[in-house]
């Protein structure tokens, strides 16, 4: 099967990350075509699986944006939407996975008949989107052949907004369990690094609450930060993940945050990182605190599958992710003392709070396996092909 493969962003997020293994199974006949270059071309680079810049003119719509917007990038878009189309015909079909890839592969797809499949990562809300946008979403899923949700919160999001439900399918993220670990062993070699900051005190023992995602006010990093005041001194919090997306407003609310809370010697901020599976098994507790419904959460799995207790916030696809108290705690979005509640609880009870993060390592690796994922992915495409020829 030869797949062209589209994606709007540069930067590497988890859209993004999970494209890259769908993709590498069909490496040696497909390509990604990509709007923008950056980590995410690169990532793609350094696995051997073919990638080609589109175009050099970013497409500025935002999720935000109306219709004006949208008008205004038409100039960028229809050079974009030619080439598509030219590129397409030597494909068996069309995969956007991301809104603006859906924009153009959608046209494309008319243009060079070719069938069109749409990974949707999102939740099409008014939390995430504009009134515009939902519409152009679900008019032109509504068009492709196979819908593949990454949650069935994102599934129920996108019927409520009128999308057909009839072509979709819930797949969620697969991971290769052997990326996460055992790096447990390694907890204190690592841990040393992560405590190695002038303003950090380890004296009592820490216990260390990792935050993993891109810095972005729904993201909620500031939640976290909050509940910090509601759990002893020796509690502190690691923020990885940089502002991907020019959120510099808010990391400069986070800082002011900090510092009014007198939180300087408890919060540390890492950027973007490639280590994250060592990371994460230095970790106490992984909390995950998405004030908007997270439609999947790859952080989640990747903290069960390093064997690290985590905590999430109780809405989208999150919430599918943790049994509660069994393989993990759920908080209700932006309760920042909840959230404390569980970091002291987590802190007060190690041993049962690993039980539970061991539990949740043994079901993840078995319920978000990389393998029987991508198999039944290849699966719903191959049906996707023999319908359409
Ligand atoms: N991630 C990373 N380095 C960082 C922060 C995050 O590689 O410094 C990865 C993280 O491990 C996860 C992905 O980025 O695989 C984020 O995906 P998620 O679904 O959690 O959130 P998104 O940012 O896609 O909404
Ligand atoms: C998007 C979503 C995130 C999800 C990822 C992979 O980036 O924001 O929740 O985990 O896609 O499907």
């Amino acid at each position: 099967m030869k797949i062209l493969f589209l994606d709007q962003s540069g930067k590497l997020g988890g859209a993004e990350l999970c494209l890259a293994d769908i993709a590498q199974q069909f490496q040696s006949n497909s390509l990604v075509g990509v709007f923008a270059e950056g980590a995410f071309p690169d990532y793609l680079r350094k696995r051997h699986i073919p990638v080609k810049i589109l175009t050099d003119q970013p497409l500025q719509v935002q999720k935000a944006s109306g219709l004006l917007a949208g008008l205004k990038s038409l100039n960028r878009l229809i050079p974009l939407i030619t080439q598509v189309t030219h590129l397409s015909k030597q494909y068996d079909l069309i995969y956007a996975n991301t809104q603006k890839a859906l924009v153009v592969g959608a046209i494309a797809s008319i243009l060079s008949r070719r069938p069109l499949v749409y990974h949707l990562h999102d939740i099409v809300s008014p939390e995430h989107f504009s009134a515009t946008n939902r519409r152009i979403i679900i008019t032109l899923a509504n068009r492709a052949a196979l819908v593949i949700a990454n949650s069935q919160a994102s599934r129920d999001a996108f019927m409520k907004a009128g999308g057909r439900g009839d072509r979709v399918h819930v797949v969620y993220n697969g991971f290769r369990p052997e990326d996460y670990g055992p790096y447990v062993d390694k907890r204190e070699y690592f841990r040393k690094d992560l405590l190695s900051t002038p303003q950090i005190v380890d004296q009592p023992p820490s216990f260390v609450v990792g935050h993993f995602s891109r810095l972005s006010p729904w993201k909620g990093q500031h939640v976290l930060i909050d509940a910090l005041q509601y759990c002893p001194d020796n509690v502190i919090a690691l923020l990885v993940g940089d502002a991907l997306f020019g959120e510099q407003d808010y990391v400069q609310q986070l800082y002011q945050q900090i510092k009014t809370l007198n939180l300087e010697h408890r919060v540390r901020f890492f950027g973007f990182r490639s280590d994250i599976p060592q990371l994460m098994a230095a970790c106490d507790l992984v909390a995950h605190t998405s004030t908007a419904p997270e439609p999947f959460g790859r952080v989640i799995v990747e903290a069960m599958l390093c064997g690290t207790p985590v905590v999430a916030a109780a809405a989208g696809g999150a919430a599918e992710l943790i049994d509660h108290g069994q393989t993990g705690w759920l908080t209700p979005p932006g309760n920042a003392q909840k959230l404390a509640d569980i970091i002291n609880i987590c802190q007060s009870y190690p041993s049962q709070s690993k039980v539970c993060a061991q539990q949740a390592q043994i079901q993840a690796r078995q319920r978000f396996d990389l393998e029987g994922i991508n198999l039944n992915i290849k699966s719903l495409l191959s049906g996707v092909v023999k319908t359409h020829y």
